[in-house]
């Protein structure tokens, strides 16, 4: 497999980094991760913005967007990624340099990773659904940056699989704000429900697409947030993000949502997202 590495196509194998580097040393570092279909990266321009987004709320002195995307679309044609589902992850550090916390020298340069792999749609969850745990937030108050700190984020989603779930959902001050990879929404009285966007929660990319399309199609929304007082009266769950796209939530602590199966009205946003990304 070939990726990119600070202005190189190699072999991944090669693409070796120093052990002073920031996000190895401080999680000094911010990602993205982007879906391909058949080959063409869905909503680029948008990750491409929000990596932007993040790149200047963390002070990273980088600029050069546009080559992600061109990067981006080369490692597609060269890892022959041009058919089925594949992924694309962007990685943009601080760089390498000694250990101190304040910023390393002025023209330290950032280390930029691009690397594009195939990825396996989980098929069966996104027919049957999932069944989630509500666990305390225990990350920062910045979760708007995609940061590569993702300590909390990676220990409840692994609490989640061992007491047999599927993902965790964070409740903080009472209210579910997101997966651990995913944004969250709840259907109450017929209208789609989400978190407005904040700097509580990554301001998802698939969950603009499912507002949009809600919007197309007819179906009520409101960005407001979900209580966990409210989840036993939800009609519907479901998470949205660029791997998960839209998988239906059909447990939450061991109690079924519902009739226990994925709703009618996640079927229908399913139906348009997979007919948008067939079209673009
Ligand atoms: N994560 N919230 C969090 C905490 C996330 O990590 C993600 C995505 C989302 C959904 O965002 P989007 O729809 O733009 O993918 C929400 C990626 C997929 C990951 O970390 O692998």
């Amino acid at each position: 497999m070939i990726v990119y590495l600070n202005g190189d196509f190699v072999e991944k194998e090669k693409a070796l980094i120093s052990v002073d580097d920031r996000a190895f040393l401080f999680a000094d570092g911010v990602y993205e991760v982007i879906r391909c279909y058949d080959g063409r990266p869905f909503r680029l321009d948008e990750h491409l913005r929000r990596l932007e987004q993040s790149v200047r709320a963390v002070r990273i002195e980088f600029s050069d967007f546009g080559t992600i995307g061109d990067v981006a679309k080369r490692l597609i044609a060269e890892n022959r990624l041009t058919s089925g589902d594949a992924l694309i992850y962007v990685e943009i550090t601080r760089g390498s340099a000694p250990r101190v916390h304040t910023f390393p020298p002025r023209g330290t340069k950032p280390n930029v990773y691009v690397a594009g792999m195939e990825f396996q749609p989980k098929r069966n969850q996104l027919e049957n659904g999932i069944s989630v745990i509500l666990v305390p937030d225990i990350r920062w108050s910045r979760c708007d940056i995609k940061s590569v700190g993702l300590l909390p984020n990676v220990l409840m989603a692994q609490r989640a699989l061992d007491v047999g779930a599927d993902d965790a959902i964070f409740i903080r001050d009472g209210v579910a704000v997101e997966g651990t990879a995913s944004n969250f929404f709840g259907v109450f009285g017929g209208v789609v429900t989400t978190h407005p966007k904040s700097n509580y929660t990554l301001a998802g990319i698939t969950r603009d697409v499912v507002l949009e399309l809600c919007h197309k199609i007819g179906i009520a929304t409101q960005e407001a947030p979900i209580l966990e007082s409210q989840l036993p009266d939800a009609e519907e769950l479901f998470a949205t993000s660029t791997t998960m796209e839209i998988t239906p939530v059909v447990k939450v602590n061991g109690i079924v949502v519902g009739n226990g199966t994925p709703g009618p009205i996640t079927r229908q946003i399913q139906k348009a997202f997979w007919e948008l990304v067939r079209s673009s």
